[in-house]
C-alpha cells in the first residue's frame, strides 16, 4: 500500500539547496523523489503554450488538473517531459520561477496537483522537495526539515549556478528577485512557506551540500529510517 512508504519532507525558500540536496538524500536511500516546484514551474509553462493568462484560475486549475507531464529518472538529474516535449531546462529560468511562483499562490491549482503530489509516495520511501510538504502535502510525514539559508546567500548560489551554465546575470537583481519570490511565497494565503510545527530547521548559509546531507542522514538514521554510516 502507499501510504506505507516513508516520507522525509524538505521544505524551505528557493536557493537553499532542496533540491540538490534531495537528490542526493533520495539516491543515498534508493527512495523516489518528488520536485514538487517541477510541477508548478510545468502548469506556469502549460499556460504559456496554451494562452492561459496567470490570472485565469479556473483554466489554470483545468491544465493542472490534466497536465500531461512524465518525470525520467536518469544517471545524475530527471528528465521532465511536458506534453511528450522535453522542457528540463526551460522550467528553470528565473523567468519560469516567477511564473510558477504566481500560479502557485492560486488554491485552485494547489487542490489540482495534490493527489498527484502524493501519488508519488511508493515503497520504499520518498523525498518530497517543496514548500509545504510537511504542512499540506504529507502532514504525517516521519522526518521533517525545513532548510534556509540567507537571501544573501541563495542569491550568491543562484549567481554561481547561472555562472556556471554561461549565462549572464546580476547578483543585485537576482537578490531583489529572490526576496519578490520569498514575500509571495510567505504571504499567500493558501499553503504559505513556512515550517511545519514538528519540523527540524536547518541553517544552511555556512555548510556545505556534503555537510548537509551527512546531518539529514544521521536524522534518518536515529529514527530508524536509514542505515547508519
Ligand atoms: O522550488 P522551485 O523554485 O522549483 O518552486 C517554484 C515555485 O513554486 C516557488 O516560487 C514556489 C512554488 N512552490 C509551491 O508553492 N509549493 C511547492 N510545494 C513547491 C513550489
Amino acid at each position: 500500500m502507499s501510504q506505507a512508504a516513508k516520507v522525509l519532507t524538505l521544505d524551505g525558500p528557493g536557493g537553499a539547496g532542496k533540491g540538490t540536496i534531495s537528490r542526493l538524500v533520495a539516491e543515498r536511500l534508493g527512495w523516489h523523489l518528488l520536485d514538487s516546484g517541477a510541477l508548478y514551474r510545468l502548469t506556469a509553462l502549460a499556460a504559456r503554450r496554451h494562452g492561459v493568462a496567470l490570472d485565469d484560475e479556473p483554466a489554470l486549475e483545468r491544465l493542472a488538473a490534466t497536465l500531461d507531464v512524465e518525470f525520467l529518472a536518469e544517471a545524475d538529474a530527471t528528465r521532465i517531459l511536458l506534453e511528450g516535449d522535453d522542457v528540463s531546462r526551460e522550467i528553470r529560468t528565473e523567468q519560469a520561477g516567477d511564473a510558477a511562483s504566481r500560479v502557485a499562490s492560486l488554491n485552485g491549482v494547489r487542490q489540482a496537483l495534490l493527489q498527484r503530489q502524493r501519488d508519488f509516495r511508493t515503497p520504499p520511501g520518498l523525498v518530497a522537495d517543496g514548500r509545504d510538504m510537511g504542512t499540506v502535502v504529507f502532514p504525517d510525514a516521519e522526518l521533517k526539515v525545513f532548510l534556509t539559508a540567507s537571501a544573501e546567500e541563495r542569491a550568491r548560489r543562484r549567481y554561481l549556478q547561472l555562472q556556471e551554465a554561461g549565462v549572464d546575470a546580476s547578483l543585485s537583481s537576482l537578490l531583489k528577485e529572490i526576496q519578490a519570490r520569498d514575500a509571495r511565497d510567505m504571504q499567500r494565503s493558501v499553503a504559505p512557506l513556512k515550517p511545519a510545527d514538528d519540523a527540524i530547521e536547518l541553517d544552511t548559509t555556512s555548510l556545505s551540500i556534503p555537510e548537509v546531507v551527512e546531518r539529514l542522514t544521521e536524522w534518518l538514521a536515529q529514527r530508524g529510517l536509514a542505515p547508519e554510516t
